[in-house]
């Protein structure tokens, strides 16, 4: 570990016309989270002073994982360069008073990047073998990416700008990822000095390499292992190309953690899917955010899982949809096409077929019985449901909420239920059969007369 202290600017008011959105681009989602929000969680675990974020004028949504950070507006977005300057007056101070101090910059449309990585950048600072140093990659296709030059001693001598680089330079196969960390007095010193004399007349803090060179003052670069890990978004395609990464990486930390995917490529996660050991998942799963699955719990083929803790031993689908606020215990069953909605489910409870259960509190070993519905919305507001331990619930019911029925009671199929039951109770409610006798022959035969 280092002793230097460590701030950070996080580059985010570009207005990604590539995306060809009205949403900022860096609040564009992966994985369940906009890509800000992953960047700010990589950079935390390496526990900086502090970070600024620089966001465009039109940013007035931000993620929660924003809020913590200081934040400067970049009315004017004339680059990369002028970014870094905007955010001088809110480091300037604690440059002053911490003396050495890393800086590092990172762009906010570079979301896959990972702690270990921006660690290894820090380590040539140490002891100054650097006082600038940047992430450089291979990418199958350098397409529009910065080129590095380097010198015979690794020593950068610039990065040049795909725009104003020449055959010669667009052939050069070492690309820039952008994020860079620096001695944080040199780099607002050759930030200062950025011009934009360039194809695109905006300040490239890419220049800064070359400015580095001209002043005598070390740069070098760390290779990223993986390629992918330092993906630059700007479209949709290259949006949906981080998405694959991302799920890849969720998929196999997940079958680390013991988990068993019968076809892993066809399970969603999102970044927060959590894992207790030995869960089974089905083909086609999707996990929205907050969910958390305990020991030997089964999700079968087809569901779709937001905002739920499934208990151990647990079973739903498959075609099952669980809903936000939602608690599963141990040994529960959800089955097919039900839809379950900020409810608990008691252990052993089941609700195994077509039905719908919102707000409602079910009670250990209850049952719910096919095409049961909670009626939880009047139209005006929602209504909560309380069904005991070991009620049963015939099926067809319709539970008018807010209603509640005791433990132990039992309610007769087809049932519309508005008033509570009581504990061990018994209630039907619903139309009184008729049968007239022979009703069927006389019936024929009065259609048969008419015809
Ligand atoms: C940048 C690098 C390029 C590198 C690539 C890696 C420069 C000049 N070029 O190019 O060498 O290969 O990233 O992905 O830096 N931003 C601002 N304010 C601005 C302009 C941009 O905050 O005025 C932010 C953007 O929101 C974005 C980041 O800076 O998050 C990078 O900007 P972008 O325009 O995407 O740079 P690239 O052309 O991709
Ligand atoms: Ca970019």
């Amino acid at each position: 570990m280092t002793d230097r202290k460590l701030a950070v600017v996080v580059l985010a008011a570009g207005q990604g016309t590539r995306m060809r959105s009205s949403l900022p681009k860096v609040l564009h989602e992966l994985a369940g989270r906009p890509m800000l929000a992953h960047v700010l969680a990589s950079v935390m675990a390496l526990h900086p002073e502090k970070v600024v974020v620089v966001v465009g004028p039109e940013m007035e949504r931000f993620p929660d994982a924003m809020l913590a950070h200081d934040t400067v507006v970049q009315s004017e977005r004339l680059g990369t360069g002028h970014a870094v300057l905007a955010a001088g007056p809110q480091l300037a101070p604690l440059l002053e008073q911490e003396g050495d101090m890393d800086v590092l910059v990172i762009y906010g449309d570079t979301p896959l990047i990972r702690p270990e990585t921006l660690r290894k950048m820090r380590k040539p600072l140490e002891g100054a073998r650097a006082l600038l140093v940047g992430l450089a990659f291979r990418p199958q296709d350098p397409a529009r990416y910065g080129r590095v030059i380097v010198d015979a001693d690794g020593l950068v001598e610039r990065v040049v700008e795909y725009v104003d680089a020449d055959d010669t330079e667009r052939a050069i196969s070492l690309c820039n990822a952008g994020i860079l960390i620096a001695d944080g007095a040199t780099l607002y010193d050759l930030a200062a000095r950025l011009d934009k004399d360039n194809a695109k007349g905006e300040y490239y803090l890419t220049d800064i390499f070359a400015l580095a060179r001209a002043a005598g003052k070390p740069a070098r670069m760390i290779e990223a292992a993986h390629p992918s890990e330092v993906l630059g978004i700007n479209d949709r395609r290259e949006l949906a190309g981080a998405e694959k990464v991302l799920q890849e990486r969720l998929r196999a930390s997940a079958l680390d953690a013991g988990v068993t995917m019968v076809d892993p490529a066809t399970v969603w996660l999102s970044w927060d899917t959590t894992f207790d050991g030995d869960v089974h998942i089905e083909p086609n799963v999707v996990f929205g955010p907050g969910v958390r699955v305990e020991r030997g719990a089964r999700i079968r083929a087809f569901s779709h899982l937001e905002g739920v803790v499934v208990g151990p031993g647990a079973q739903v689908g498959p075609f099952a949809r669980v809903r936000p606020g939602t608690r599963l215990g141990e040994g529960a069953r959800v089955g097919n096409f039900v839809e379950i909605k900020n409810s608990s489910l008691g252990d052993g409870a089941k609700a195994n077929h077509l039905s719908y259960v919102g707000d409602a509190n079910v009670g250990a070993k209850a049952n719910i019985g096919a095409g049961t519905i909670t009626c939880n919305y009047d139209g005006f507001g929602k209504h909560v449901t309380e069904i005991g331990a070991g009620v049963f619930i015939g099926s067809n019911t319709a539970l008018v909420a807010p209603v509640t029925v005791g433990r132990g009671a039992i309610i007769g199929a087809g049932s519309t239920i508005t008033r509570d039951v009581e504990e061990d109770g018994l209630a039907v409610a619903r139309g009184e059969q008729q049968v007239v006798a022979q009703g069927a022959i006389r019936f024929r035969a009065k259609r048969d007369n008419k015809g």
